[in-house]
């Protein structure tokens, strides 16, 4: 495995004296690899994620960050938001700059970038997530997906190490999750870490390479998709529901490898069928 650029060591976090929202938690997430945070509401996922990002302080623990442990100072607090950037859930939360270009050249002018070059930056960002031409579109009048896209771009730009999302997906329809998605596998694949909170069990076992299942705060499994989520106890302590692909795949007697995507469980039902047809 690649050497992790970020990771937490035994974390915890309490917004209260005594009320934890996050456990003792380690973590690892490492140069173009695809993490899933699952967890039914109130599990800890966005704290998490925060606590990741530098916005907040861990109670106990540590996050280390290229090797290094990360240091709250504000020249460090610069210093990680430049390698990891977070997609807060409402991109109304995000978006500031009246229109969508000078929204996304707002972090690279943040960090000292001169300003035609942030422009540059912005742009090349746009075209990346493919909304290019929403450059000069108020921001105010966008769609929710559109809104999640340019957010996004305006994190992409400044080319971090680490993206956290907080339920990206969220709000969106079958195809803008679809191309989102699609979006984070290039991002994944020119080497960025993703870490993705959702509570869709179907899309993370489709799309992670790792996930982790979080319960009040805790981590209560964590590994290969196919492995951690056909632990359907496991799930049912959790409050998550099993994948259907893998319900499906495992009733008609599936073995390794466990089908991930629907075109693949289609052949192993065809087969299956075939099989027990005389
Ligand atoms: N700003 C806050 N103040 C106090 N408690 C909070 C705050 N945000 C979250 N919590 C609590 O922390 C726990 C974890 O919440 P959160 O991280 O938002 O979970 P998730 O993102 O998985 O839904 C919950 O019990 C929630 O009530
Ligand atoms: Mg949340």
């Amino acid at each position: 495995m690649n050497l992790p650029v970020l990771e937490a060591r035994g974390i915890s976090y309490a917004y209260a004296p005594g009320l934890w929202a996050v456990r003792d938690i380690s973590f690892r997430a490492a140069a173009g690899g695809k993490v899933a945070l699952l967890g039914a509401n109130g599990a800890g996922k966005s704290t998490l994620l925060l606590l990741l990002s530098g916005a907040e302080h861990v109670c106990l623990g540590e996050v280390i960050l290229n090797g290094e442990r990360a240091d709250y100072s504000r020249a460090g607090q610069r210093r990680w938001r430049r390698s990891v950037g977070l997609l807060l859930q409402d991109p109304e939360d995000q978006l500031l700059a009246p229109t969508v270009e000078q929204d996304v050249a707002f972090g690279p002018l943040q960090s000292g970038v001169a300003e035609e070059a942030a422009r540059g930056m912005a742009r090349e960002a746009l075209e990346a997530m493919g909304i290019a031409q929403l450059a000069a579109r108020p921001v105010h009048e966008l769609s929710l997906g559109e809104k999640k896209r340019v957010a996004l771009a305006g994190l992409v730009a400044q080319r971090p190490a680490v993206l956290l999302l907080d339920e990206p997906t969220s709000g969106l329809d079958a195809a803008g999750i679809r191309s989102l998605l699609q979006l984070l596998d290039r991002l994944a694949s020119e080497g960025t870490a993703i870490v993705q909170a959702t509570h869709d069990v179907d899309r993370a076992y489709e799309w992670a390479d790792e996930v982790c299942v979080l319960f009040r705060g805790g981590l209560l499994a964590h590994g290969q998709p196919a492995q951690v989520l056909s632990d359907f106890d496991m799930l049912e302590h959790a409050s998550l529901e099993p994948p259907v692909l893998l319900e499906a795949a495992l009733a008609i007697g599936a073995r390794q490898p466990l089908p991930r995507s629907r075109e693949a469980f289609r052949q192993l039902a065809m087969a299956t069928v075939r099989r027990e047809t005389p």
